[in-house]
């Protein structure tokens, strides 16, 4: 009975796992988001490690709204989400005009959060780091490298 039970259930994973293939293969063809062109490249390599920065510096953010320390989470946002020279230019070395927007939009938003986080409203910077949030997820799903 047990052995029996237990061939039905190796039978099942037969039978299921080429459609779960299946579904992953065409989960992979679905991903019509724009390619940049720079997967295994040198500029696809310093783009992840801006991104991974990107992500430490969310958690650092909210680590230090936590805390109360709402001047040093605005030096981070200036620092490392807004909108300097070197990621302007960085934004434009893609090649790719609507990625440049995108980024573009989204680092004057780490600037808002900056000014929002000088005014120690909670509430109000919790709002600005959602569309902060929002612009990684917007770019995410429209790009990839
Ligand atoms: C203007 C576009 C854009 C914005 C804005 C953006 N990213 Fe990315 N990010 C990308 C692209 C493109 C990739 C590569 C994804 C791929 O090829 O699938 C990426 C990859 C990543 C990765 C993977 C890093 C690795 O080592 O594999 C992380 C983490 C990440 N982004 C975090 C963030 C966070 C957090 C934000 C917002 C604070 C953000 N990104 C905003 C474009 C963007």
């Amino acid at each position: 009975m047990r052995a029996k039970l237990l061939s039905s259930v190796c039978f099942m994973g037969l039978v299921l796992s080429p459609s779960i293939w299946g579904m992953e293969m065409s989960m992979m063809q679905d991903d019509e988001r724009t390619s940049l062109g720079i997967k295994g490249t040198m500029q696809g390599e310093h783009q992840l490690s801006n991104m991974r920065e990107h992500l430490s510096a969310i958690s650092d953010i909210v680590r230090l709204m936590n805390t109360n320390k709402y001047d040093e989470a605005s030096k981070i946002a200036t620092e490392k989400l807004g909108l300097t020279l070197e990621k302007n230019s960085m934004c434009g070395s893609f090649k790719n005009q609507s990625f440049e927007q995108v980024g573009v939009s989204f680092h004057k938003a780490g600037d808002n959060l900056a000014q929002t986080l000088k005014t120690k409203d909670h509430a109000k910077s919790m709002v600005a780091l959602e569309k902060v949030l929002n612009g990684c997820v917007m770019c995410h799903s429209t790009f990839k490298q």
